[in-house]
């Protein structure tokens, strides 16, 4: 029988600009809810920042800014660890490994790397082709087996399975890496564009008013929501009437996930109502949310001291689980250590 390995959460952001509606209830929400449940590492992947330029000042303090919005959102720091994943070297030394186990067969399917590189494929860094097998080393150096992500990760979480199972096969060590469970769940795991309901609420979108970000505050959560793109029929009752109507049912979406309701619950509810009166009860829900949220987060960012504090306190933790699972991998592969 298969030793089973124990229940463990990794999961990461990255700071790049404005964490936004859809970083919240895509992921930091079910994040908040899995520490009542299991042990957790919630990082903050500034190496996955650089593989495109950053600004090393913003840099800095979009790492400080998502450490006090997972802070904010009720990440316990004590309880659970909370790091920036520079700090703990195992993610690049295992990376290395994983470069070296993951085809570029493999990689050349990954949609993110596709649609980030865009048309100049040669000019994109070769740190933004491996990503994902950074990725994996975030989660293996630790042997977590649940990973709360937004759908858009799906595919990078597969690859990881992959890149597990083959460093097993690879070197006889059946069971050495779990093969990481992707947890994606809620209402709200893939958020839209406001402006534009087929595309997915991003940091990059050029238009601020396509998303809702967590430093805005109420009046511009409630211009943004009253702008959000809508048709014109009244929402309809049931989610089957959905269908076809992406900007409304994204809407629905996330007033369901903000209101803890399913899309039913609330169509039950406002069934028949035109957007103009959906729209104000939208935005007043997300007020409430996350203006109390911006609130601590500015709080939080008035000591950078104690972030960088909490963060440093966080890395410590964390490599005292990586390192010995990467001496473990230095032995499996053959290297020798003094
Ligand atoms: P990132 O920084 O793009 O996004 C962070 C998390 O937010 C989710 N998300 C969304 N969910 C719903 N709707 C949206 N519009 C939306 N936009 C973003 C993402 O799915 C993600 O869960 N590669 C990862 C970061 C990463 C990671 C990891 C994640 C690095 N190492 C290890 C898990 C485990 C990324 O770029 O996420």
């Amino acid at each position: 029988m298969a030793p089973a390995h124990s229940p463990l959460v990794f999961s990461g952001m990255q700071p790049t600009g404005n964490l936004h509606l859809g970083n919240y209830l895509g992921a930091i929400r079910n994040w908040v809810k899995l520490q009542e449940t299991h042990p957790c590492l919630y990082c903050i992947v500034d190496l996955h920042a650089v593989t495109v330029f950053q600004d090393p000042k913003e840099l800095r303090d979009s790492i400080r800014a998502a450490a006090a919005a997972y802070i904010a959102s009720g990440i316990d720091p004590e309880k659970h660890i909370v790091f920036n994943q520079s700090q703990v070297s195992a993610h690049a030394e295992l990376a290395w490994v994983f470069n070296c186990v993951a085809r570029i067969g493999w990689l050349n399917r990954m949609t993110q790397f596709k649609e980030k590189a865009g048309k100049n494929r040669e000019n994109a860094s070769a740190g933004l082709f491996v990503y994902p097998n950074l990725m994996a080393a975030d989660i293996l150096a630790y042997k977590a087996t649940h990973v709360p992500v937004g759908e858009d990760q799906k595919q990078h979480l597969e690859l990881s399975r992959d890149i597990a199972q083959k460093f097993n096969t690879d070197y006889g060590v059946p069971d050495f890496f779990p093969l990481p469970e992707p947890v994606i769940t809620g209402p709200a795991t893939r958020v839209m564009s406001l402006r534009d309901g087929t595309q997915k609420m991003s940091k990059s979108d050029p238009s601020d008013y396509s998303r809702i970000n967590l430093t805005d505050d109420a009046d511009a959560i409630a211009l943004k929501v009253r702008k959000a793109r809508t048709d014109p029929d009244p929402l309809p009752s049931e989610p089957a009437g959905l269908v076809g109507r992406a900007e409304a049912e994204n809407l629905v979406s996330i007033y369901a996930a903000l209101s803890d309701q399913s899309a039913e619950d609330v169509l039950r509810d406002f069934g028949g109502a035109q957007f103009s009166d959906f729209k104000k009860a939208l935005s007043d829900v997300a007020v409430e949310t996350l203006v109390p949220l911006t609130d601590e987060m500015n709080r939080l960012l008035q000591d950078p001291s104690e972030i960088d504090a909490i963060l440093a306190k966080g890395a410590g933790r964390a490599r005292e689980l990586a390192e010995p699972i990467l001496r473990d991998v230095y032995d499996v592969v053959g290297f020798i250590r003094g």
